[in-house]
Order: structure tokens, then sequence, then C-alpha cells
């Protein structure tokens, strides 16, 4: 997998005084030794609907992620998370769950399952698994007796409200539009749901839905999974006396939402009943958090959850529907923010892509034929030299792009028409206007097929049409070709993570940006111990000639472009180039 022309074997300068003035504003070395495996992983998340499809019907399923576990394996990745593959009607692909401990038919049986697990295992890759339980489907069994009357024994499983003078028993409104609640006729009430109508908020205050909750948990980790990314995990308190929302609150819910009373007592209960007893990670979906609350979940000392995901880097860009502009300091804050938490016991994790985002490339870098695969190339070293554990979404490895949308009817995602509704039907906003957004931010991006090869539908499926088309790029942006060059990004992603392995600063060091205030070059270190990583990455469409802060850089490891101008001093940085040096 090594590529000798990119591997560049620079003389060592050696630590340099002024590398040795890079005092971490925290020695993560001195405070927090532990090693564990989930600080050393990437991950790799997999969205199987979109996968591959194993036997022509159109739709990804396990049979698809086993035949490509080799791929997933030579790229690195020695953990997956598989988004949701429980049992469920589909209202948002999978995230509305009406049995837990069974597999979605589309995508296969326990025994494909177990198939999945054994082979992975034997090729050395952990499997999380996605934790939906703020919420269910309005087709679980608990949700069907609970609607049937008010003294049902499921009855409070779910939130429900005596409707108020105005309807909706208060004005909360749902991430996905329109009111979070739902009048039910049958018993004269409404319930909460945060997200669709179609996904029901349990309610955590229930003693008896924690244990069921817990039960699910141990059953995946009796089965030998080995942890899980917990879905709006932050929503699943609230106050019980569902106050209304102020207009500014109105605003950003979410906020509200997260604050929930209860949140770390459970979280913390969950890990003391079920998490302790296994060796699990956790990443906790962290929706409505900020920046600076973020240890308050993973501090090890807390007892709660190992890492999470915040919102701040990829909410970069948009305002609610609304796309905007962001400077790369505004970037770099938030890294060297994360890069020097609070809390000296917590531990981060890296994504730019998920399925929920549009393609990283498209919003971080450039995804025009000239740039893509440079900016691509950019991002990723990013992405694998900042604090933390990094996450990769398929297809992220090949520089994948946003889809070509044309019309609202392009779009399968059920949050874009409840959102058209709340803000286009409702006369707030005009259509071309929020459709013009909607295109670069819409989650639907994430979710065409993966592009495996240049033959019909980008061997994704042999069915005549895929649930999802593939968006016409596939013929020069897909998996086999990325394979075959050495040059590619793929295998540029692959010599990153084995650097990672190789050089424990990038995963354990301490974070310090050198040039903060330069318009498009990052400029980082990473230290550990003895030694220094020094990352550089012009983030512009624009060739640069850049002083570097530090005179004497180390060895330069790795470098996206092929002829590095590597002298002393003054250097001239190619558009989108990114440099490894290492002392
Ligand atoms: C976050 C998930 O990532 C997203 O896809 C889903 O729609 C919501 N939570 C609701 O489960
Ligand atoms: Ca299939």
């Amino acid at each position: 997998m090594l590529n000798r022309r990119n591997l560049l074997a620079v003389s060592t300068l050696g630590a340099s005084a002024a590398l040795a003035d890079l005092k971490p504003a925290i020695a993560k070395d001195d405070v927090n030794p532990t090693h564990t495996w989930w600080k050393e992983a990437v991950v790799y998340e997999i969205y199987p609907r979109s996968f591959k499809d194993s036997n022509g019907d159109g739709i990804g399923d396990l049979g698809g992620i086993i035949d490509k576990l080799p791929y997933i394996r030579d790229l690195g990745i020695d953990t997956i998370w598989l988004a949701p593959i429980f049992k469920s009607p589909n209202r948002d692909n999978g995230y509305d769950i009406n049995d837990y401990r069974a597999i979605m038919p589309e995508f296969g049986t326990m025994a494909d399952f177990d198939t999945l697990m054994s082979k992975a295992s034997k090729l050395g890759i952990r499997i999380i698994l996605d934790l939906v339980v703020n919420h269910t489907s309005d087709q679980h069994p608990w949700f069907q007796q609970s609607r049937l009357s008010r003294d049902n024994p499921y009855r409070d499983y779910y939130i429900w409200r005596k409707p108020g003078h105005g309807g909706a028993p208060n004005n909360w409104p749902s991430v996905f539009g329109g009111s979070a609640w739902t009048f039910d006729q049958a018993t004269d009430s409404g319930y909460l749901h945060l997200f669709s109508p179609q996904q029901p908020d349990l309610n955590w205050d229930n003693p008896a839905v924690r244990d069921e909750i817990f039960s699910i948990m141990r059953f995946w980790l009796d089965k030998g999974v080995s942890g899980f990314r917990m879905d709006a995990i932050t929503l699943i308190s609230k106050d019980p006396s569902l106050p209304n929302l102020t207009p500014e609150q109105l605003h950003a819910p979410e906020y509200v939402y997260a604050a929930g009373p209860k949140l770390h007592a459970y979280l913390r209960e969950m890990n003391d009943r079920v998490l302790s007893h296994y060796d699990a990670m956790t990443v906790g979906e962290a929706y409505g958090i900020r920046a600076d609350e973020v240890s308050l979940f993973t501090d090890r000392s807390r007892r709660e959850l190992d890492m999470v995901f915040a919102f701040d880097i990829v909410h970069i860009d948009r305002d609610g529907w609304r796309k905007i502009a962001w400077p790369l300091s505004k970037l770099k804050k938030i890294y060297a923010e994360a890069g020097q938490p609070k809390s000296q016991d917590s531990w981060n994790t890296v994504f730019l892509d998920n399925h929920d985002q549009p393609r990283a490339v498209s919003r971080f870098g450039n995804d025009s034929a000239q740039f893509r695969e440079v900016s691509a190339k950019a991002i990723s070293t990013l992405l694998l030299t900042q604090c933390g554990t990094p996450f990769l979404f398929q297809g992220e490895e090949l520089g994948m792009t946003n889809f070509p949308f044309r019309t609202l009817r392009d779009f399968k995602d059920a949050q874009v028409a409840s959102q058209w509704k709340a803000k286009v039907d409702a006369g707030l906003v005009a259509p071309d206007v929020f459709l013009e957004n909607l295109k670069s931010l819409g989650r639907d991006n994430a979710r065409s097929p993966m592009q495996w090869d240049r033959t019909k539908n980008a061997g994704f499926t042999t069915a005549a049409s895929p649930w999802f088309p593939v968006n016409p790029n596939y013929t020069d942006v897909n998996a086999q070709s990325s394979v075959s060059d050495l040059n590619s990004l793929y295998h540029y992603i692959g010599r990153l993570i084995a650097l990672r392995k190789k050089l424990p600063a990038l995963i354990h060091g301490s974070y310090r940006d050198l040039d903060p205030d330069h318009v498009s070059v990052f400029c980082y270190a990473r230290q550990w111990n003895n030694s220094t990583i020094v990352v550089m990455i012009n983030m512009c469409d624009r060739g640069i000639t850049y002083e570097p802060p530090v005179p004497q850089l180390g060895s330069l490891v790795t470098s996206s472009n092929e002829q590095p101008n590597v002298g002393k001093g003054i250097t001239w940085l190619q558009p989108w180039e990114a440099r490894i040096y290492a002392a």
C-alpha cells in the first residue's frame, strides 16, 4: 500500500529549539496515558441501504457489506459503524425502529448479521451499531399499545399530553419542521415527537423504558458488537413541565431540548448498569450541545460516554436551512478549542462527512474536475491529523461529491417535505431560494449509492434502478479506478491511516495552531513526548508562497503533492497542497 513516490524521506532536521517552544496548553501525555482501542481506531460509517446490493433488489444489504469487507480492511479501517440495520418501516431510513432485536428484512437476516460479525472479526474489524432510543417507530408494538387507551400499561412509554388552547400542548417545533406534537383522536391527546410524527419520543422518566433499552443494549453487546453510536442521545430527558419556548429559543430549540434535567443521570445509569460491564465504545450524537459542554459527557471521571459528535464544524456553513459563507479562521478556532479541551481526560471525534451531511469535498473542498481530488486530499489530511478518533463516511475515500439535484421531486429524505411545508408553504421562504439551499445542504447528498466501478449503476446493484439514483459522475469517481491508481485519494488516505498507527503524536499528541491568522494555510502541530508533527495545508484554489511559522519543520513524511517544494524557509504550496512533517 505504501507508495514510495509520496512517502518522501527528506533529511531529518531533528527537534529544534523552535519545536521545543511548542509547549502544549495541556500536556495530554502527562495526564492521560490510557491507550484504548477506540482512541487508536479509524472508524468507517456504512449507510447500508446505499453501500452494496448483493441480491439485485436495488437496496444495499448485509451481504453487500460482507462482500466489501476486504476493501474496507485494505484501506486500514479497523472499526465499522453501521447506520441502523433493525426492522423499520423506513420513514427515516431505519431511524424509526419497530423491532430492536430483528434485522431489517431488506438488509438480510440475523444469520447474515452473525456472518458479518465473524468475517469482520477475522479481518480485525470491530462493528459498532446505531442505538436509536430517543424515539421508536410509531409502528413499534409499544407505541401501538400506548395509543390504545390512557390506562394501557404502555401508555407511559411515550409522552402524552392533553391539547392546549391553540391545539398542541406547547409550542415546541420538531427538528424536521412543523409542530413536535401530533394529535391522536383515540385518546384525545397529543404525543411528542422531536423528529417526524412517525418517530414518537420515548419517555425515559419511566424506569420500565430504561430497563427495556438497557436490555436491548445487552442483547447486542452479548452478540459481540463493540459499542454504539447513540442517535439523538442528548435529547432523551425532557423537562416534565414542557415549558413553551421563548421566541429566541425557537430559533435554535435543540439547545433547550438537549438541556433536559436528567440527561446526565440517565447516561450515568446506562454506563453503570450496562456499558461498564463490556469493553465497548460509545459515541453520542451531541445535538444541541455547545463546544464547552462536551467534556461534561466525555470526561472519564463522569462515567457517561467515551466521545461525542459535536456539530460546530458541520454547522459552520449554515444558518438553519440557509447556506452561509465561513472564513478559515472560524474552522481553525473550532479545532483549536476542541484540541485544548477544558477537561484533561476526555476524548474527541473528528468528522466532516456522515449520512446527514452534504459531501465534505463539496463543502470544505472544491468538487470541480480540476480540484476535486487535491482538495479531498487536503481535507482528509485534516481529518486524520486533528485531535480525536476520525470517522470517515462511505465514499469519502473516493472523493464522492454532492448529487446534481434539479427539482424538489429528486429528494427522498422525509425531512425535506416537512421543512418545505414549514418554510415554503407557510410563505416564509421563496421556493427557488429554498431549493437552491437544499441542493447544497440536503442530507440526500450523502445517500446516493456507493460508486464501485464504471459499469451500469456504478456496480452498486444489478437491478434496473437502485432505490436512489447513482451520481452520474461515477464513470470518473469510483472505487475500481481509485484502487488501481496508487496516487489516488483512496491510497493517500490509506497512507495517512498507516501514519497514524506509526506516529503516536497524531493520536495522543497535544494540539497547537501555529498560524491562526493566515487566511488560507492551516498549519498546526501535534506533540507527544519528544516527537512533534507539523501539518501544513493550503486550503484554497490558489498556489501560495508560504513562510512556515517555525523555521525547522522536521522531515517531510507525507505530501499530497508528488513533487513538493521542500527547500528550507519560504516554500511554495500548490492549490490545496497538504504536507506532514515529523521531528
Ligand atoms: C440523527 C440521525 O443521524 C438522522 O439521520 C435521523 O434522522 C435523526 N437522528 C432522527 O433519528
Ligand atoms: Ca439488496
